[in-house]
């Protein structure tokens, strides 16, 4: 591995990060990076996906992923690792994954109890990570991991996929060079209906010990991100939470996913955390706001929107309708702007406005920023100190449900590029 690739940020002991499967490839002169991935779940399926098409998308990646490696105790999991997305091989233990010696750079996509005991274990094998949000299970869990990264001199990558639309980049760059004047409110609500279902299984998504809290992990922290990175940080709030459907039949055995349902007529267990949160907030620049999130909503399926209004205009995205902004820059009311070329992000995807991205691209263009962060050993992808930042919201929100009050969210140590 050369001077750009390990993975440390500047100023960093290269030799204790020395890439040991990193190589150069023989047909295009391309670095390479093995990656370990642990959990072939959803996501996980998504990131070895992403890295791959990165290389197909950017030709220009001073980097080129392999898969080397994955974890996951379900068979199936593991099968499905080695047949169908390519790796090398696949274990049952993480730890394998990470002691592996062609392994550089790891993928935690596993549920979220396991993010804080993975990454701790990453950053002391010297392996930089790109991790599943919530990255752990509290502010403290996500304060430990990103300061741990930070000391290690580790670049990081987090799954706040929902920023990397290009109409959310746009959006950004409207808002933060004053398009739309001084931004006065915000909107942000993220609403879905993956948990509507009585029916649907109690998997490890509603057990406080395995997922932490509810929808504000799992949707909201999303919510925070985008509303950070497009304003500003926020800086206190007032927020409540409810658990709507409090009993859920126990999952059949077996790996249970985010929309399993559990046996009918079976035994049921409790619901453990929330189904639905909101939070009125303010931001460092004076603007207020709302973020609302729900997992039980009937009607939308992931509407995820956020609005933004100044004082010369306004905006709103959805990413149900990923590929469209509406701005209102005049008096005249919204109109819609399709994504095209011209927004950030796009032209790496389609040639022209109107053919549409999805959501898998998303990913791509995060497995992209992070095999650059690699490269540059310099933090270019969501980092986890923006995962701290977000988690410092949604323990906010816990804390001003529980005692009623406003509260002060504090301010994350690192390097976030929310303020880049
Ligand atoms: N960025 C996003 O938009 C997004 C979307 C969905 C999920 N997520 C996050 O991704 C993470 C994973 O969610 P998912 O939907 O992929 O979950 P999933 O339920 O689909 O998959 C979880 C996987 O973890 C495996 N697993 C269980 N115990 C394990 C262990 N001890 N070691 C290794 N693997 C183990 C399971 O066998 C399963 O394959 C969560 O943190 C979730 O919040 C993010």
């Amino acid at each position: 591995m050369g001077e750009h690739g390990t993975g440390r940020r500047a100023g960093q002991s290269p030799e204790r990060n020395a890439g040991h499967g990193a190589g150069q490839s023989r047909s295009s002169g391309h670095r390479t990076l093995g990656v370990g991935l642990v959990s072939v779940g959803w996501m996980g399926r998504l990131h070895s996906r992403a890295y791959l098409a990165a290389a197909q998308h950017y030709p220009d990646l001073p980097s080129r992923a392999r898969l080397v490696v994955a974890a996951d105790p379900d068979e199936g999991g593991r099968a499905h690792a080695v047949d169908a997305l390519g790796y090398r091989e696949a274990v049952a233990d993480y730890r394998e994954v990470l002691a592996h010696p062609d392994v550089d750079v790891v993928s935690i996509c596993s549920p979220n109890f396991l993010h804080h005991e993975i990454a701790l274990a990453a950053i002391a094998a010297g392996k930089p990570f790109w991790i599943e949000k919530p990255m752990g299970r509290s502010a403290a869990e996500s304060s430990a991991i990103a300061r741990g990264a930070a000391q290690a001199g580790l670049v990081t990558a987090v799954g706040f996929n929902y920023r990397h639309a290009p109409a959310v980049a746009r959006a950004r760059e409207l808002v933060r060079g004053g398009a739309l004047g001084e931004i006065t409110h915000v909107r942000v609500s993220l609403l879905a209906d993956y948990s509507a279902d009585p029916a649907g299984a109690l998997t490890w998504r509603f057990l406080r010990a395995r997922a932490g809290s509810g929808v504000l992990g799992d949707l909201l922290s999303h919510g925070a991100d985008l509303a950070q990175y497009v304003v500003g940080r926020i800086s206190s709030l007032t927020g409540q939470t409810r658990t709507f459907l409090t009993e859920r039949p126990l999952p059949s055995a077996g790996a249970a996913s985010h929309f399993s349902r559990g046996a009918e007529g079976g035994p049921t267990g409790a619901v453990e955390n929330e189904d639905y949160a909101s939070a009125l907030v303010r931001f460092d620049s004076g603007a207020v706001g709302t973020l609302e999130s729900s997992r039980v909503s009937i009607g939308p399926r992931a509407e995820y929107a956020l609005e933004v209004y100044g004082t010369r205009g306004s905006l709103r995205w959805d990413f149900q309708r990923l590929n469209e902004l509406q701005l209102a820059d005049s008096p005249d009311g919204y109109r819609t702007v399709m994504a095209g070329p011209d927004f950030p992000g796009f032209s790496a995807f389609q040639p022209g406005a109107g053919t549409s991205m999805g959501f898998d691209d998303l990913k791509t263009i995060e497995a992209a920023l992070f095999l650059r962060s690699v490269a540059a050993g310099r933090q270019l992808a969501p980092s986890a100190a923006d995962a701290w930042a977000a988690a410092e919201i949604v323990d906010a929100i816990e804390r001003s449900a529980e005692s009623g009050s406003w509260v002060d969210v504090p301010a994350v140590e690192g390097e976030t590029t929310v303020d880049r």
